[in-house]
């Protein structure tokens, strides 16, 4: 076999999908892809670079390369055809050429990596073909689903060590808070055919609640029987309790969720929860132009006995913002004492419903209240393009923002950006014309941070920019509930809360 393996790396030579056609190690293949992108500097060709050993031939992807590892006698016109072969394949199976989206359909993409070779390496194959072959629900297929099944077994119990051995090496390398590196992978006793998968998870480890993740389904099984193999594979493996993260589905519903609603703590019988959702609108210049907050608190009691209550409240506002109790609510008692029960203290609130007891809201020009700003600069380049350089900071240090998104318009019909410099992640929409930069993470440990690239087009391409984010551990206003009590008899009640600060509107125009 002159193919040693096919992959799909990131720019600095990390492996995110790799098939390898011959018996070799992972971290023979890691090295190998991670010594590429130096030596592609070094070559004077833009589709093959070599070494001593071994010959890379590439093609660029959005923000990664399609290698293809061959021994230096392979026939460098084949390589190419087969390489834009490959290359056809991955659009087939990812919307949005990125990381994430790789990763989510790295199966998918390996089978038909395999197909590709199965085909006929030497002999011209197109992608219609491939497509056919992927799908087909054939004898041939049933045999190979049977044999696969044994590998799974097989698979299994060296899955079951290498996760063992990545958690080390993900304890030993990735201390801290944010981590990326989930990666599984299995071997076969035929290792022509069924080389090695890696999938490596850039995907923050997630600080919500612990879901089981559900797999994607619908428009991307595009594999018919050997899809539904692999998510069986998946959660045989899922179910024996082995970590195994589809990634880009699983962060995007639990964005979703934070966006509609607090994922559901434990609640008590007497539960409060406070709101805050921003409205921010900033100009490009920096200053602010408006920012409106508006919360509310909600209070839940899901048994009789706990009808008749008060409320503890700590309120240490210093921002300035106005309060209101229902108006069942006893307001004297709550501005002097910080304490919310209802007017006449025999009446039980409302049961088992949601009832707003207090809320508030901060309208204000004060570019200080920001939890965080936004700096975007826009260069004419003068040639026909502009560097753009963007940065954050995290203004409100008690505040830990959660899944930041900064989505900047580009241009479209000019390519992807450039990026020079960047801290977190960034995601290339080519469709939407949007390039979204996304840290996991922001709080006083890590308060500022930028990026920086370059494209085509004039600085008011970059506008308006839109920001997301959400945050539970800490509240925009400082307001925290101390207590709950009956108020007959001041005895307390065990109760539960929860607040969130979520990004209704926040632009920057
Ligand atoms: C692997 O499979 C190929 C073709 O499917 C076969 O020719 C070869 O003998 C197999 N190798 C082993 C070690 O089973
Ligand atoms: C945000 O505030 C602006 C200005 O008051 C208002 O027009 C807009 O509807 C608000 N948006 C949301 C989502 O509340
Ligand atoms: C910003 O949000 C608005 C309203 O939701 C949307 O129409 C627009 O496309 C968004 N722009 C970017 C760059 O995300
Ligand atoms: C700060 O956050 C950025 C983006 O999430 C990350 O790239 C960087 O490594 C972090 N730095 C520290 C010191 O945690």
């Amino acid at each position: 076999m002159v193919l040693l393996a096919a992959a799909v790396c990131s720019k600095n030579g990390r492996a995110l999908i790799s098939r390898q056609f011959v018996e070799m190690t992972r971290s023979r293949i890691e090295g190998l892809l991670a010594a590429f992108p130096k030596l592609m500097n070094t070559g004077k060709q833009h589709t093959f670079v070599e070494t001593e050993s071994v010959r890379y031939v590439y093609q660029p992807l959005e923000k990664m390369y399609m290698v293809l590892i061959t021994t230096k006698n392979s026939n460098i016109l084949e390589d190419l055809e087969t390489l834009r072969l490959f290359s056809r394949v991955i659009p087939e199976y990812c919307r949005v050429i990125d990381e994430a989206d790789i990763q989510e359909h790295a199966f998918e993409l390996i089978f038909a990596f395999d197909e590709v070779v199965a085909l006929g390496y030497r002999e011209s194959v197109n992608l219609a073909q491939i497509r056919t072959f992927t799908e087909m629900d054939s004898h041939e297929e049933k045999v190979f689903n049977a044999v696969r099944e044994t590998q799974v077994q097989d698979a299994k119990m060296k899955m079951r060590q290498r996760a063992k051995e990545i958690k080390q090496k993900q304890r030993d390398t990735m201390r801290g808070g944010r981590m990326g590196g989930s990666a599984m992978g299995y071997g076969s006793s035929n290792a022509s055919r069924m080389g090695e998968v890696i999938t490596q998870s850039i995907a923050p480890e997630p600080t919500k609640p612990k879901s089981v993740p559900s797999r994607s389904s619908g428009k991307a099984m595009k594999l018919g029987a050997k899809s539904k193999d692999v998510d069986q594979f998946v959660d045989k493996l899922i179910s024996e309790g082995e970590n195994v993260r589809s990634t880009g589905s699983l962060k995007s519903k639990k964005m979703d969720i934070a966006k509609t609603s607090v994922p559901a703590a434990l609640t008590e019988s007497v539960h409060i929860r406070i709101e805050e959702k921003l409205n921010i609108t900033a100009g490009r210049d920096g200053g602010l132009q408006q920012m409106i907050m508006q919360a509310m608190c909600w209070l839940r009691i899901a048994d009789d006995q706990y009808g008749c209550i008060f409320i503890k409240v700590d309120n240490n506002d210093d921002k300035g913002c106005q309060f209101q109790t229902h108006p069942k609510v006893d307001k004297k008692a709550f501005l002097s004492s910080g304490i919310i029960g209802l007017k006449d203290p025999d009446k039980p609130f409302p049961l088992k419903q949601d009832v707003g007891i207090l809320k508030w809201g901060l309208k204000t020009m004060d570019e200080s209240l920001m939890p965080l700003a936004i700096n975007c600069w826009p260069n004419d380049n003068g040639e026909g393009g502009c560097d753009v350089n963007i940065e954050y900071e995290l203004q409100l240090e008690e505040l830990e923002l959660i899944d930041v998104c900064i989505s900047i318009p580009v241009p479209s019909g000019v390519g992807a950006p450039n990026i020079a410099d960047l801290d977190g992640d960034f995601k290339h929409d080519s469709r939407k014309n949007i390039l979204e930069w996304t840290l996991p993470v922001i709080d006083a440990s890590n308060n500022t941070g930028s990026m920086e690239f370059s494209i085509a087009g004039s600085p008011d391409d970059f506008f308006p920019i839109n920001v997301s984010f959400h945050s539970t551990k800490k509240s925009f206003t400082d307001i925290q509930i101390t207590g709950v009590e009956m108020a007959q008899g001041r005895s307390p009640v065990k109760y539960s809360s929860e607040s969130a600060l979520l990004v209704e509107k926040y632009e920057i125009v």
